[in-house]
C-alpha cells in the first residue's frame, strides 16, 4: 500500500471579498483511509476548510494562499440533511440520479447501485417505493440518504460537516457505528467537523484544533485530549458537561 497521502492541504489561506481573513495558513495533511478530526468553536473556519477541499467555496469567499493536492474525489455530508435533499423527488430517484452521473452507468444499473446503497445503510425496504419522499423520512433516515448520496460518488475522501449534530443521542450512535463500518469496508480517508470531543475521539486517530480561522494544536487524538499544550483546547475539553459520579453502592440498596 502506497503511504503517500490522499490528500496535501498546504498553507490554505481564504478570505472574503472585503479581505478579511477567514483561514489563516493551514497545513495538514490525510494518508489512505485515515480519519482526521477538525474541532473548535462556531465560526472557526472548519465548514470553509471542507469547502475548500471539496472546490465548491461559498459566493463571497475566495482562496488567497496555498494550495489543496489531492488524486483522489471527495465528496461531503452536509450538516443539515433534510435541506441538502430535493423535497420534490422521490429519495431512490435522487440517489439513483447521482449514481448515474458519477459512476456513469446505465440507468437500470444506476437504480440497482442505488438500491443496494439504501439498503447497505440500513434504511427500510419502504424506501424503495417511486413515492418516498424526503418529508417522509425521519432526521435519522435523511442523514442515511445523504450519506448514501455521498457515498455514491465512490469517493476516496468522505467529508463530514457535523453530521449527527442534528440527530438525538442514540440516532447519532447508530450513524457514528455505520460510518465506520462503511470506512473499514470502503476504505475511504474521512475529515470530520465536529463540535463534540467524544465523537471525535471515537472516529479520528489525529485531531486538529481551530480558532479564528487557524490550527492552534494538533495531534495523536487521545495524547492531545490527555495532555492539550494550547488553553484553547484545555478549555474546549472542560467546556464537556462530565456526568455525575452515579453511587452505584448506595443505590443497591
Ligand atoms: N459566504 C461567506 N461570505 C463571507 N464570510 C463567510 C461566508 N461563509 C462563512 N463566512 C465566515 O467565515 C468564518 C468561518 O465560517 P465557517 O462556516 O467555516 O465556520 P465553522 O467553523 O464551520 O462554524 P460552525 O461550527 O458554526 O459551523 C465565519 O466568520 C463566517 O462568518
Ligand atoms: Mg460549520
Amino acid at each position: 500500500m502506497s503511504t503517500e497521502p490522499v490528500l496535501e492541504v498546504e498553507s490554505l489561506t481564504l478570505a472574503a471579498k472585503s479581505k478579511e481573513i477567514l483561514v489563516n495558513n493551514i497545513s495538514f495533511s490525510l494518508a489512505r483511509g485515515e480519519s482526521l478530526g477538525l474541532v473548535g468553536e462556531s465560526g472557526s473556519g472548519k465548514s470553509l476548510t471542507l469547502r475548500a477541499i471539496l472546490g465548491l467555496l461559498p459566493r463571497g469567499v475566495e482562496q488567497t494562499g496555498g494550495a489543496v493536492r489531492s488524486k483522489v474525489s471527495s465528496a461531503m455530508v452536509f450538516q443539515d440533511p433534510r435541506g441538502a435533499l430535493d423535497p420534490l423527488c422521490p429519495v431512490v430517484k435522487q440517489l439513483a440520479e447521482v449514481v448515474y452521473y458519477r459512476q456513469q452507468v446505465s440507468r437500470r444499473a444506476a437504480r440497482t447501485i442505488a438500491l443496494e446503497l439504501l439498503e447497505r445503510l440500513g434504511l427500510p425496504d419502504s424506501l424503495r417505493k417511486k413515492d418516498r419522499y424526503p418529508s417522509q423520512l425521519s432526521g435519522g433516515q435523511c442523514q442515511r440518504v445523504v450519506i448514501a448520496l455521498a457515498l455514491a460518488c465512490k469517493p476516496g475522501i468522505l467529508l463530514c460537516d457535523e453530521p449527527t449534530t442534528a440527530l438525538d443521542v442514540t440516532v447519532q450512535r447508530q450513524i457514528i457505528d455505520t460510518i465506520t463500518s462503511l470506512q473499514h469496508e470502503l476504505g475511504f480517508a474521512m475529515v470530520f467537523v465536529t463540535h463534540n470531543l467524544a465523537i471525535a475521539a471515537n472516529l479520528c486517530s489525529r485531531l486538529y484544533v481551530m480558532k479564528q480561522g487557524q490550527i492552534v494544536e494538533h495531534g495523536e487524538t487521545l495524547s492531545l485530549l490527555q495532555h492539550p499544550a494550547d488553553p484553547y483546547t484545555q478549555m474546549l475539553i472542560d467546556s464537556v458537561l462530565p456526568l455525575p459520579e452515579l453511587e452505584l453502592e448506595g443505590s443497591r440498596q
